[in-house]
């Protein structure tokens, strides 16, 4: 279903002159996501222009070319790959337009910023990997959480308990005489999503792999970013639609637990991360909070800012974040409508930064086709666990791209 910007306002002041050191821009699939997000952060950050918006439904295409002041816009991807003064594609479509686009497109010299997932099937995605090592031009996964400040501050402690740092004794310590077991250096992490299916769009709730995949990319892409060993064996059970439980096992004991919820409430945060490992406690909440037991040498609680839109919220942290929500639940009733909306910052805009460091070839890429080859791999065995109700093993070789 098309979506057109509701509050569409022409305004073609905001439409900047491309310097020579810009990218040119286009952005295929103007929807919720790129309107919230990629438009915005193309016309914020100074290294980037935008040239095209460029969505199947004109009317879309044009409200986005007037609301975030791009040269064009246009319904055809093909023209986009074609353009002369577009140098990098970011893709925000669903899966209905994947390699098509970004083949010919990383032919053409393209870099494209895709949107997750980065392929509907095994062999889409091997393709799409096999173009960017051919072409040597590189497409970036739309993982964005690898670029918040607080998941990359939960991982740097991750790595900082699993790299032998001591941890401090507990309050309470039986363990004076006794042999460690190998259970103590094994990592087990918890991911919790609470998810309120009143605030999804209606294609949840027709899509046959449904958030299972859609969305769980996310936190599989997670999951096997912080975990340095490899899976071997997956299960699933629940709804693929959105209340299910998810186990993933690792080659050196590790378990990874993700637990979704469609009935819960939106305005309760949504994300916590808690990894225990060689007795350090590390939980990682909302974007928004990070709080560890075991270092002697790090904060037992770090807070970190809302997303950029939000500074009418000063107090921080999770305790902040329910106090401000519950005075502008309370300032909203007073003056009539909805309270405004806490969003919290999950790295987009980093993410689509350090990708421009990528091109430009002074920083690594965040997330490389190759880096979503396991995540797609594990995607689709949750899809077939859930089916038959029992385990699945996964070989080393299914993680490997196919070249
Ligand atoms: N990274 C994140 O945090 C995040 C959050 C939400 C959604 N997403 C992902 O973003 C993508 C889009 O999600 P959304 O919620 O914005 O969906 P949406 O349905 O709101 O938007 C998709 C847009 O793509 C357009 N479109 C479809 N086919 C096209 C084509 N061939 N050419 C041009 N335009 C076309 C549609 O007309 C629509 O406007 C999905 O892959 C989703 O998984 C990512």
């Amino acid at each position: 279903m098309a979506l057109v910007v509701l509050d569409a306002v022409d305004s073609p002041d905001i439409m900047q002159t491309m310097t020579k050191d810009q990218h040119g821009v286009a952005v295929v699939g103007c929807g919720a996501l790129a309107q919230m997000m990629h438009l915005p952060h193309v016309v914020s950050n100074p290294r980037t222009k935008l040239v095209v918006a460029c969505d199947l439904d004109r009317d879309t295409a044009e409200a986005c070319r007037s609301r975030f002041g791009a040269e064009r816009a246009e319904t055809d991807w093909h023209q986009v790959v074609a353009s002369r003064d577009v140098d990098l594609i970011i893709l925000a479509t669903h899966t209905n337009l994947r390699a098509e686009l970004i083949v010919p497109a990383l032919h053409a010299g393209k870099p494209v910023y895709t949107e997750k997932p980065l392929a509907n099937s095994i062999e889409e995605m091997h393709t799409i990997v096999r173009a960017s090592r051919e072409t040597g031009v590189p497409v970036c996964v739309g993982h964005n959480r690898r670029s918040s400040p607080a998941m990359l501050e939960f991982r740097r402690l991750v790595e900082k308990a699993l790299n032998g740092a001591r941890p401090t004794a507990p309050t309470m310590d039986r363990s004076v005489n006794r042999a460690p077991i190998p259970e103590e250096s094994r990592m087990q992490i918890l991911i919790r999503i609470n998810d309120d299916c009143r605030s999804w769009k209606d294609w949840i709730f027709h899509d046959p792999q449904g958030i299972l995949y859609a969305e769980m990319v996310h936190f599989i892409d997670l999951a096997l970013w912080l975990n340095p060993s490899k899976p071997v064996k997956v299960f699933a059970e629940g709804s693929r639609c959105g209340n299910f439980a998810i186990v993933l096992r690792f080659e050196d004991g590790s378990i990874t637990t993700m637990h979704h919820s469609l009935s819960g409430h939106f305005d309760y945060p949504k994300e916590l991360f808690e990894c225990t490992v060689r007795h350090f406690s590390i939980a990682m909440e909302q974007h928004i909070e990070i709080r560890q037991c075991g270092f002697d040498d790090e904060p037992a609680l770090k807070v970190f800012p809302y997303d950029s839109e939000c500074s009418w919220a000063v107090q921080k942290g999770v305790a902040g974040y329910f106090r401000e929500m519950e005075a502008e639940r309370r300032r909203a009733k007073a003056v009539g409508g909805n309270p405004k909306w806490l969003n919290v910052n999950k790295g987009h805009y980093d993410h689509l930064d350090r990708f421009l460091d990528c091109i430009e070839g002074r920083g690594s890429n965040p997330c490389d086709a190759a880096d979503s080859v396991p995540v797609i791999v594990v995607a689709h065995k949750l899809q077939a666990a859930i089916d038959e109700g029992c385990p699945l093993s996964i070989i080393s070789d299914e993680l490997e791209a196919s070249l």
